[in-house]
């Protein structure tokens, strides 16, 4: 790793060093007599050869083929992590106003207090006021351009009322670990990024279902291994929409994340669950760019997106009683739209299909229903949760624990860790029957049922 260190160090040593020269040739040719704007960058000042540089940097420019102009634009977002003093000359003070120079953009750091590049300094980097340049920088930033759908840059988060390219220009996680530490690793969310990977450490045999939710299940599994042959190999793209959008409905802890968790790691694909209540109440505004990104990363490598209580994003569509509410409307229907030409697995996980407008349902490849566990299913469940080490006192009843109560998989985990906890804290190790009841109880009280 530190040979890749050293390596990129050197790649980016050329590289700061032509951005240096580009800034002067930029800031000379501004305040030149008759003023210039050179198409930046240009024959005087050509980028460092990346031909025989061999760093993780190199590789990475290389690999996503990127152009001098793109290239400028993450040296400037990793010149104040790299080298900040080489921006300091963008504090310039613009005498006829008595402040900055407003076409240098830039923030200041809140504790570093360097200077931090916005869209703003990149098109004055590239175009000086140049107006057609300085709309190709602004294209060239966009979060749809390939810098940010590749996740080199972070998405920009514009603020209410502020101007097109006043939105900060940063590097992303991926290229500051790339740069760092010399290893191109899976993407790491940004802060304030709606979404966070899920997992589970069982197994799809670990998964007890009636054969009907199963076989919906493998459908899903089948898409997932098999969609895109069948859309572009078998050219069935044009003909059907690019992704699967499935709907699972029913009672809280029958298996509807775990089933999610489950598809992700059969088929290798890691499983993001956006947290809706960020969607659709906090982040107002910057949620829209944070949606995309994550939308544009899952359909770059092939996560599958859960959206746990569904019923909140397709319930409140009509419903408009504040500002607010009319800002959630928004990035609602952004996110339909978006769920819609996604061409990866969506689920949708809902506790109350009643509540979702017909409309959707139809719009759906597929809807599961996790019923409750059966008699059957729960005793399975009931065996498969016990600690293999725990031994069970002769009086606990297993089938007719599994026959009494109308419990889902996730209650009878709650019960069992209940019961193995009075059973560690006793020190014999042994699960007790009256443990077992009372937990059983406890958990009924918890849902308002009963005993
Ligand atoms: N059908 C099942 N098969 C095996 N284990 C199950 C099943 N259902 C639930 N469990 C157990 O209960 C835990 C909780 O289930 P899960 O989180 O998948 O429920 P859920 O349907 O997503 O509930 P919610 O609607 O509250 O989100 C699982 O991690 C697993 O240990
Ligand atoms: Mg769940």
């Amino acid at each position: 790793m530190a040979d890749g260190l050293i390596a990129n160090a050197k790649t980016l040593e050329a590289e700061l060093a032509w951005f240096a020269r580009v800034l002067q040739r930029r800031l000379d040719a501004y305040f030149a007599d008759p003023p210039a704007s050179p198409g930046l960058p240009d024959a005087a000042c050509p980028p460092p050869d990346l031909a025989s540089a061999a760093s993780p940097y190199a590789d990475l420019l290389r690999r996503h083929d990127l152009a001098p102009a793109q290239r400028l634009v993450l040296a400037l977002a990793l010149a104040p992590h790299l080298r900040p003093q080489l921006l300091d000359v963008l504090w310039t003070r613009n005498e006829a106003t008595q402040r900055g120079f407003s076409e240098f953009g830039g923030i200041q750091a809140p504790q570093s207090g360097c200077f931090l590049p916005t869209g703003e300094t990149a098109a004055f980097l590239l175009a000086g006021d140049d107006l057609a340049g300085r709309l190709l920088a602004a294209q060239l930033l966009a979060d749809e351009a390939s810098l940010a759908r590749h996740d080199l840059l972070a998405p920009t988060s514009p603020v209410a009322g502020e101007t097109l390219l006043a939105g900060s220009l940063r590097a992303s996680r991926r290229l500051l670990d790339l740069v760092c530490r010399g290893v191109d690793g899976p993407a790491r969310p940004e802060p304030g990024f709606p979404a966070q990977r899920v997992g589970t450490g069982l197994d799809w045999s670990d998964l007890v279902l009636p054969p009907a939710t199963l076989a919906q299940l493998e459908e899903i599994r089948d898409w997932l291994q098999h969609g895109r042959t069948l859309l572009h190999d078998w050219g069935l793209g044009h003909r059907l929409r690019p992704g699967y959008t499935s709907l699972f409905h029913g009672p809280s802890g029958t298996g509807k994340t775990l089933s999610a968790c489950l598809l992700g790691k059969l088929c290798r694909r890691e499983v993001y669950r956006i947290d809706l209540s960020l969607v659709v109440s906090k982040y107002i505004g910057e949620t829209e760019k944070n949606l995309a990104w994550v939308f544009d990363q899952a359909e770059q490598r092939g996560w599958i997106l859960f959206f746990d209580e569904a019923d909140a994003l397709f319930g409140q569509r009509t419903r408009v009683e504040s500002a607010h509410d009319r800002y959630a409307n928004q990035e609602v229907s952004f996110l339909l739209q978006r769920i819609e030409d996604f061409d990866g697995v969506v689920i949708l996980s809902s506790n109350l299909k009643g509540n979702i407008d017909d409309a959707f349902i139809r719009r759906f490849q597929s809807v599961v229903a996790f019923a409750m566990p059966r008699a059957g299913e729960r005793l399975r469940l009931w065996r498969e949760a016990l600690p293999p080490r725990a031994a069970l006192e002769p009086g606990l009843d297993l089938p007719r624990l599994a026959e009494r109560h109308e419990l889902s998989g996730g209650t009878i985990m709650n019960v069992v860790r209940y019961a193995a906890l009075c059973a560690l804290v006793r020190g014999d190790g042994t699960l007790r029957s009256d443990d077992v009841e009372e937990g059983v109880r406890r958990e009924l009280l918890k849902e308002g049922r009963a005993f």
